[in-house]
C-alpha cells in the first residue's frame, strides 16, 4: 500500500539505566491515569439509541436478514459511499464513518489510517516479525501470537483507536530473495505458508474450536462467536495479496504495472495453495486482490480466481482492492480504457470494495454508462456488510457487546510481551557454529564488543508494518544485561555503509575486547514495500568490516545477521575468524533479550531457515521471471529449495542447535494401494503415462484421499547436555526424475521439545493426495505410482504407490 505514515519511532541506545527504568513504567502509569479520564462516550457506532429501531438493529434476527434490510434502506449513492475504505457514514441512519483499513502483520501497525495510537493506547505489542516467525515452525506460537494481536486489536476498537477489519496475513509466496517483502511473508514453502495463514486466521478472528486457551477472552465470548452458525468473528482477516504477486520495484519492472507471467502449474502448486488453505481451512472473512496482471489481466479483474475463491474454496467474506488496485486498471495495467471501465471490471469480477476513491467517483457513471447495474452494488454491499455484522458492529454500543471489557489493560501485559520474548526465541536461526563456539559462558567474558550498524537501533527490531512497541529493547541493552563490560560502535554510518571513515574507531574496539559481536545485514532503506534489492551481498562496504574486524579481533568472531531477505554470506560461512553466525531477521521488541539468551546458552537455538539462502549469482536471473521450475536449455536453475538445482548458502530449513539430535522411524507404510480408492474400480482408465512412461493418477480422480492418509511415527533422540526444541520435517521425493517433479517437498512438521539426553515420540499425518502430489501442465494435481521416498534428517524410507 503506497500509503506511509509520517510517524518514525526511533530512539538510540542509552546507557543509564534509572532512566530507563522510569521511561519503562511511565506508559504505565499515563494509561491508568487516562483510562479513567478518557469519556467512553468517544467510540462512534450504529445503532445509538434513539437510532435502534431499525431491523438491521435488532441482533435476534439473522444476519442475512439484517444486512439486506439495512440495504434496502439506502440509496444509489449510499450505497456507492460504501465502496471506499474511508466511509464517511449515512448519518439519517445512525451509521458513523468507518475505516476498513487497519494493519496487524504482527502487532497493531501505523500503516494503515484505521490505526492510531494517539488515544488512551500509546503502544502495542510487537512480536517479530512474519519471516522470523515462521522460522520457529510452531503452530501453536503462530496461533496465539494471532489471538494476541487480535485482543489488542479490540481493545484498540474499544477506545477508537482502531478499526475492526484488518489487512493481514500477507501470504504470498517469497519467490526471490530480492523481494522487499518477503520478510512480511512465513516464507517460501506453500505448506508451510499454508499452514501459518490458518493459524494466524483462526487465532485472530477467533474461530478455533479445538484450542480454548486463547489469550485474553473468556468462554463468554466465545459462546458468542459460536451464534449465527459460527458465523460470528472476533476480528476480520484479510488473505492477501491474490495472487502471484512479490515484486516491488525491479529494472524497470513495478509491482504497479507488472503483468506475471505464470504457468497453470506453478498457479496450481507454488502461488495458490496458501491461499486456498487460508480460505477454505482458516475461514478468512476477507480477501484482497492484487495489483498486478496474471497472464495479462489485472488480479482485480480477474473473475475466474475470485469466483474460484468463492464456488469451489468456499469464501464467504468481502473482496477488497489494495490500495489504489482499481485505479491501476486503467491507470498502469491499461486494460480497462477508462476509468469507469476500471472499476465496472472489478466489481463484474467480484471486487466489493476498493481501497481508495475510484469506486466512490466512477461508479455512478458505469452505471449510467450501462457498464454496471445497480444488483453488482447490491451484491458488494451484501458481502460487505453482512462482515460488519458479523463483527457485531451494528450490535449497539461497542463497550457493553461482546470483547467490550477488553482495554488499555489488556495492551502490552506481561503476557503478551513474554509471548513476543518467546517468539522472538524461538525463531532466531543459528546457521554456523564451528567447534561448538556458542554459547558463551557468561563467567568467562572479560570484556564484550558489539559492532555494527545495526547494534543498537531499536527500530531496526521491528520490520516492516510496525507500530510503537510496549518497550524495544536492542542488542547492546539486551547482552549488557550479561557482561557488564560491554563497548558498542556502530563501525558503518548506517546500514548501507557507504563509507569506511569510522571503520578505525571499530577496529580499536575490537582489539581491545575480549569477544566481539558483529550486528551487520539489512534494514528497511535496503528491504521494504515498493524496494527490491538488486544484490544479495551485505549493503555497502559491511563486509569489508566484518572481514577487518575479523583480522584485528583476539577470538573468532559471533555474526549477527538481521533483515529479513537472505544474504549471500559465504565469505563469512567459509572462514575460520568467524565462528558462529545467528539470523535474527527482525525479531521484534524482545529481540535484543532473545539475542543476549541464545547467545549465552539461556535457550537453546532452534529456528530453522524458511527460505533458501542462494548465491550472488541468482542476481542474474530476471526477477519477473516466475518460473518456478528448473529449465536448463536456458540455464534457469528454478526457485526454492523445491526446484533450484544449484548449491544455497544455505538451504531451506537449515537451523543448528547446540545439542544434536537423531531420528528413528517407529512406523511407516511400506505400500499404498490405490485400487479401492480409484472412481470407477479396477478400471485402469483413470492411470495416465508421462513421455518418460512413469504412470500417474490424478488426485480428484481418487475417491477419498483421507482413507489413504497415513501417519509417519518417528522417535526423536536429544544426544546433547541442553535441553532444546526440535523441529521435525518429513519431505518426500519421487525415486525417479518425473518432468515437473520438485527436487524434493515439505510433507509435514513439528517442533518438540526434548530434554537432555531424552527422547520423545511423535506422529506426522500425511495425505498422499496433498502431499506426494503435484501439478501437471495443466495445473491438475497428479501421484506418481511406483516408489516415493520419506526424507526424515539422514533417514530415508521407501514408499511403493500401487493400484
Ligand atoms: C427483534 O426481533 C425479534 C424477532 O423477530 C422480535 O421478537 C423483537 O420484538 C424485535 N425487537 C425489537 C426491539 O424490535
Ligand atoms: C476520509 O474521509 C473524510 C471525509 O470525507 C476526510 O475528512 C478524511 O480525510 C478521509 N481520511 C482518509 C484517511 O482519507
Ligand atoms: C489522533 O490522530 C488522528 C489521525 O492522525 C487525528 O485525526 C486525531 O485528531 C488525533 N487525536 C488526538 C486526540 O490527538
Ligand atoms: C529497462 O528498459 C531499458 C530501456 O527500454 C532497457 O534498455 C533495459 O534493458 C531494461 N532493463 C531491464 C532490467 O529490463
Ligand atoms: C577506506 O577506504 C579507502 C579507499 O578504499 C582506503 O584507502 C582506506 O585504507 C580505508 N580505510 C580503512 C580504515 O579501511
Ligand atoms: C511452541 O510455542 C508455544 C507457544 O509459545 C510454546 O508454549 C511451546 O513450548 C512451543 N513448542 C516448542 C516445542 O518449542
Amino acid at each position: 500500500m503506497p500509503f506511509h505514515s509520517n510517524f518514525r519511532f526511533r530512539f538510540r541506545f542509552r546507557c543509564s539505566r534509572p532512566l530507563f527504568l522510569i521511561l519503562y513504567f511511565l506508559p504505565f502509569v499515563l494509561s491508568l491515569l487516562q483510562l479513567r479520564l478518557t469519556p467512553a462516550s468517544a467510540i462512534q457506532f450504529p445503532c445509538k439509541p434513539p437510532q435502534n429501531s431499525y431491523p438491521f438493529c435488532n441482533s435476534s434476527l439473522p444476519i442475512s436478514f439484517r444486512a439486506r434490510s439495512l440495504i434496502s434502506l439506502l440509496t444509489l449513492p449510499e450505497k456507492i459511499q460504501f465502496l471506499c475504505n474511508n466511509f464517511t457514514g449515512i448519518p439519517r441512519l445512525g451509521i458513523p464513518p468507518y475505516q476498513w483499513w487497519s494493519e496487524s502483520l504482527h502487532g497493531i501497525a501505523t500503516n494503515g489510517p484505521g490505526i492510531s495510537f494517539n488515544g488512551t493506547i500509546k503502544s502495542a505489542t510487537m512480536f517479530p516479525q512474519v519471516l522470523n516467525t515462521a522460522a520457529s515452525f510452531n503452530r501453536s506460537l503462530w496461533f496465539r501470537i494471532a489471538s494476541a494481536v487480535a485482543v489488542e486489536a479490540r481493545a484498540m476498537y474499544n477506545s477508537g483507536q482502531a478499526g475492526l477489519t484488518f489487512w493481514a496475513p500477507n501470504i504470498n509466496i517469497f519467490r526471490d530473495p530480492r523481494w522487499g517483502r518477503g520478510q512480511e511473508t512465513p516464507g517460501e514453502d506453500p505448506l508451510l505458508a499454508s499452514a501459518y495463514a490458518v493459524e494466524y486466521v483462526k487465532g485472530f478472528q477467533g474461530q478455533d474450536e479445538s484450542d480454548s486457551v486463547v489469550i485474553g477472552y473468556a468462554d463468554r465470548d466465545r459462546r458468542v462467536l459460536e451464534e449465527d452458525g459460527g458465523t460470528r468473528l472476533m476480528l476480520s482477516a484479510c488473505c492477501k495479496h491474490f495472487t502471484a504477486y512479490d515484486l516491488e520495484k525491479w529494472g524497470n519492472y513495478s509491482r504497479y504495472s507488472f503483468n506475471a507471467v505464470v504457468t497453470e502449474q506453478d498457479m496450481a502448486d507454488t502461488y495458490q495453495p496458501p491461499f486456498k488453505s487460508c480460505i477454505q481451512h482458516g475461514k478468512a472473512s476477507c480477501l484482497m486482490c492484487s495489483y498486478n496482471s496474471i497472464n495479462g489481466i489485472p488480479a482485480c479483474s480477474r473473475a475466474d480466481f475470485l469466483q474460484q475463491a468463492r464456488k469451489d474454496w468456499g469464501f464467504s467474506g468481502y473482496i477488497t482492492s489494495d490500495c489504489d488496485a482499481v485505479a491501476t486498471i486503467y491507470e498502469y495495467q491499461f486494460y480497462a480504457k477508462t476509468a469507469y471501465d476500471a472499476v465496472a471490471d472489478a466489481l463484474k469480477a467480484g471486487v466489493d470494495i476498493n481501497c481508495g476513491t475510484y469506486m466512490l467517483y466512477n461508479t455512478a457513471f458505469a452505471i449510467e454508462k450501462g457498464r454496471l447495474q445497480e444488483e453488482d452494488v447490491d451484491r458488494a454491499l451484501q458481502n460487505l456488510v453482512t462482515v460488519l455484522f458479523r463483527l457485531g458492529f451494528f450490535d449497539g454500543d461497542p463497550l457493553k457487546g461482546n470483547f467490550g471489557r477488553l482495554g488499555s489493560q489488556d495492551v502490552c501485559t506481561k503476557e503478551h510481551q513474554g509471548l513476543a520474548l518467546e517468539a522472538a526465541r524461538q525463531g532466531i536461526v543459528l546457521l554456523k557454529n564451528d567447534k561448538k563456539f556458542l554459547p558463551l559462558n557468561k563467567n568467562d567474558v572479560s570484556s564484550l564488543a558489539i559492532i555494527g550498524p545495526g547494534a543498537s537501533t531499536s527500530s531496526q527490531l521491528l520490520g516492516g508494518y510496525s507500530g510503537i512497541p510496549c518497550r524495544a529493547k536492542n542488542y547492546v541493552e539486551g547482552l549488557q544485561k550479561y557482561i557488564k563490560k560491554t563497548s558498542c560502535v556502530h563501525g558503518c554510518l548506517d546500514v548501507a555503509c557507504e563509507s569506511n571513515s569510522t571503520f578505525d574507531e571499530a577496529l580499536l574496539v575490537a582489539e581491545a575486547s575480549d569477544y566481539v559481536i558483529l550486528v551487520v545485514g539489512l534494514d528497511l532503506t535496503q528491504e521494504t514495500e515498493d524496494r527490491d534489492r538488486v544484490t544479495l551481498l551485505l549493503p555497502g562496504k559491511q563486509m569489508e568490516l566484518v572481514s577487518m574486524v575479523a583480522a584485528v579481533s583476539k577470538r573468532p568472531l559471533i555474526v549477527v545477521l538481521t533483515g529479513g531477505g537472505p544474504v549471500d554470506v559465504s565469505f563469512a560461512k567459509g572462514d575460520p575468524r568467524i565462528a558462529s553466525i545467528l539470523w535474527v531477521g527482525y525479531p521484534g521488541e524482545a529481540g535484543g533479550e532473545a539475542l543476549a539468551q541464545v547467545v549465552f546458552g539461556d535457550y537453546n537455538p532452534g529456528g530453522r531457515l524458511p527460505m533458501t539462502w542462494y548465491p550472488e549469482s541468482f542476481t542474474k536471473i530476471p526477477m519477473n521471471d516466475m518460473n518456478m521450475r528448473a529449465n536448463p536449455s536456458r540455464r534457469y536453475p528454478g526457485r526454492t529449495y523445491r526446484f533450484y538445482t544449484e548449491e544455497p548458502v544455505y538451504h531451506f530449513g537449515h537451523g543448528l542447535s547446540y545439542t544434536d539430535y537423531t531420528y528413528k522411524l517407529l512406523s511407516v507404510p511400506n505400500q499404498l494401494s490405490l485400487l479401492r480408492f480409484m472412481k470407477s474400480g479396477a478400471g485402469k482408465r483413470e492411470l495416465y503415462q508421462t513421455e518418460a512412461g512413469v504412470e500417474y493418477i490424478a488426485t480428484d480422480e481418487l475417491l477419498s484421499c483421507e482413507m489413504l492418509s497415513f501417519s509417519v511415527q518417528i522417535s526423536v533422540m536429544n544426544m546433547g547436555h541442553m535441553d532444546g526444541s526440535h523441529v521435525v520435517m518429513v519431505y518426500s521425493k519421487a525415486s525417479r526424475a518425473v518432468d515437473g517433479a520438485p527436487e524434493k517437498q515439505l510433507v509435514g512438521f513439528s517442533r518438540v521439545h526434548i530434554r537432555a539426553f531424552g527422547a520423545t515420540e511423535m506422529s506426522i499425518e500425511v495425505d498422499p493426495c496433498e502431499h506426494l502430489s503435484f501439478a501437471n501442465e495443466h495445473g491438475q494435481r497428479i501421484l506418481t505410482l511406483g516408489e516415493h521416498i520419506l526424507v526424515v534428517g539422514d533417514l530415508e524410507h521407501s514408499l511403493l504407490i500401487a493400484t
